[in-house]
This record gives structure tokens, sequence and C-alpha cells, in this order.
């Protein structure tokens, strides 16, 4: 290959690169109003994420690819379990889990924040 023949590999496909790079950045922020389902996002899953934030339960868990892989990754639990599967692991993991060889301790999560943490799940369940 001659010289010129790289030169302009490099010209092309970096440019063709940066081209693809620039339009999939610009096409993935039009899109991430609709993707996150924005307008479901209402005070009761923001509330959620605080409770999911209080409580640490990134310490175990994974949600969204971010967080630790000791306890099951919690992105579909939503689906997975529904809202009273939801409930009962987080407010009764002692009796859930009572036979496991891993442990999920009892948090001390009220009813309210139960409820908001399912919200906050179920929304991410469905971006
Ligand atoms: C100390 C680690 C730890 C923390 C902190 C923790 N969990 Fe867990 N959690 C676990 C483990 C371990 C399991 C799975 C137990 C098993 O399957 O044996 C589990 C299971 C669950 C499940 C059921 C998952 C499924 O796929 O069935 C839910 C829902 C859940 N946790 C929610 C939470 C929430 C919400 C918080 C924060 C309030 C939290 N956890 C904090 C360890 C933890």
């Amino acid at each position: 290959m001659s010289k010129r023949t790289a030169f302009w590999i490099f010209v092309i496909g970096t440019t063709s690169s940066l081209a693809l790079f620039l339009f999939l950045t610009w096409d993935t922020h039009r899109q991430v109003n609709a993707l996150t389902h924005a307008d479901k996002l209402d005070e009761q899953v923001v509330a959620g994420k605080h409770v999911w934030e209080k409580k640490n339960c990134n310490n175990c868990h994974t949600i969204l690819g971010f967080g630790v892989y000791y306890a099951p990754d919690l992105t579909n639990v939503y689906q997975r379990i529904g809202a009273d599967g939801i409930i009962a692991a987080v407010q009764h993991p002692e009796d859930l889990y009572a036979d496991s060889f891993r442990k999920m301790p009892n948090l001390g999560v009220t009813d309210q924040e139960a409820a908001d943490l399912v919200a906050f799940l179920e929304w991410t369940s469905n971006i």
C-alpha cells in the first residue's frame, strides 16, 4: 500500500466514523424523552429513587448496569416479580430468603417507601 492510499484510508475512515458518531449522538438525544418515558417520571418515581439512594440498594444490587453483582439485577425486577414481590422482598427479606445462601438485610423500609420503590422499579423496567 502506498503512503497516499494509507492517507486517504485514514481521512475517509476518520471522517465517516466521526460523522456516524455525531449522528448517533444526536439521534440518541432526540429520543431520550420517548425512550425514558419522561412523561411517567412523577413525584412517586422520584421519591422511590431517593429511597433507593438513602438505603444504598446499590451496595448489593445492580440497576441499569450500575451497582454491585452480589444480589440480582433489579432493572427488570418489576416485570419478573411484580409489585407484591418487590414489597415482600424489601419489607420481609428474612422470611423470603430464610433458606438462601445469600442474605438481604431488613433495611426497615416503611409501607410508603416500599410503594415509592415499586413506582421507581416499575419506571426503570419500562425504559
Ligand atoms: C446487603 C445486600 C443487599 C442490600 C443492601 C439490598 N439487597 Fe435486595 N437482595 C439481596 C440479596 C442477596 C437478594 C437475593 C436473595 C436470594 O435470592 O437468595 C435480594 C433480593 C432482592 C429482591 C428480589 C429480586 C428478585 O429477582 O427476585 C428485590 C426486589 C430487592 N432485593 C430489592 C432491594 C431494594 C429495593 C433494596 C434497597 C432498599 C435492597 N434490595 C437492598 C441483597 C441486598
